[in-house]
């Protein structure tokens, strides 16, 4: 073999070394980022956490997302049997399962843990919180991704369960007990079996909207939406006639402020 040949061929070896290493620093990296934040969203939400000993020594939902993140991380790798095995010792000790391809966001709390099961296709946004025997698994009718998706700052209820390749939306909270068999709008809150919304954006669902001091201007919506259909008038005139262009925006600027005080009277200010 020729010297350039073996040469590139190094070269080919090392780059392709060096990737695999950064690959995997960087993952690294990221695990150890998201340990750090389980160990301190731990003592933002519970106020029994009185130190940081305590915290680490006497919690197994953080014992168990640690256990899960090492788990996980081997799994990334394509580790064989180990992920599973390690999953199966933190079972033993914490009474907490997760599948080791789990995937599972920063900030995650298990509070009290004993009895969670979390199945292989669950996605899991960053600060969720879950308790002591929630399930995030299948419902034995699906295959491929058939565990739920829980976004940013979920909260799942002691004893729920959350089955199928649900969404569950951003801020969503889930009752104690809950069994939840379909997607959870964002900001709402489910309860009972099956689940229902009690509370979506903060309003009780199904209760008399009492709301007397926002009512609905439909005089308001109507000049609304004609000032937005002549704005976009006037935008594909300028388009259609760039000679007009520096007139057109010249009249829209003048008439912005009368716009503005149309529109705050309609909200109420008067004149
Ligand atoms: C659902 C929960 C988050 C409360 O949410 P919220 O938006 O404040 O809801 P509200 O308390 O206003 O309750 C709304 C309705 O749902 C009902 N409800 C609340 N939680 C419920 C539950 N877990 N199961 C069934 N119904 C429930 C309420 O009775 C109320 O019904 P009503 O409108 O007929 O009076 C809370 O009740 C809950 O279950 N938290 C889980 C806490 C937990 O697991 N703790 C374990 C500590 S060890």
């Amino acid at each position: 073999m020729g010297l350039a040949k073996k040469t590139g061929l190094l070269f080919l070896a090392a780059s392709g070394g060096g990737y695999f290493w950064l690959n995997r620093g960087g993952e690294l990296s990221r695990t150890m980022g998201a340990i750090r934040r389980d160990v301190s969203v731990i003592q933002e939400r519970d106020p029994a956490a009185t130190s940081m000993i305590e915290t680490l020594t006497c919690y197994s939902g953080l014992h168990a997302i640690l256990l899960h993140r090492m788990a996980h991380f081997l799994y990334e790798q394509k580790m064989p049997v180990v992920p599973r095995l390690v999953s199966q010792i933190n079972r033993f000790l914490t009474g907490i399962e997760i599948h080791p391809a789990a995937d599972i966001g920063e900030g995650f709390f298990i509070d009290h843990g004993s009895g969670v099961v979390i199945g292989e296709t669950t996605e899991v946004g960053n600060n969720v919180t879950i308790y002591q025997g929630v399930t995030l698994g299948g419902t034995g009718k699906e295959t491929g991704k058939r565990h739920p998706t829980l976004r940013d700052n979920v909260t799942v209820g002691a004893g729920a369960k959350v089955l199928g390749s649900v969404i569950v939306g951003e801020n969503a909270k889930i009752g104690a007990g809950s069994i939840v068999i379909h997607d959870v709008p964002a900001d709402s809150t489910v309860v009972g079996n099956p689940g229902r919304p009690v509370r979506e954006r903060g309003r009780k669902v199904g209760a008399a909207d009492v709301d007397w001091t926002h009512l609905p201007d439909p005089v308001a919506d109507a000049m609304q939406s004609l000032v937005r259909r002549l704005v976009e008038l006037e935008n594909e005139f300028k388009s259609t006639f760039p000679e007009k262009r520096e007139e057109i925006e010249k009249a829209q600027q003048q008439g912005e402020l009368e716009l503005d005080r149309v529109f705050e009277y309609y909200r109420g200010s008067g004149i």
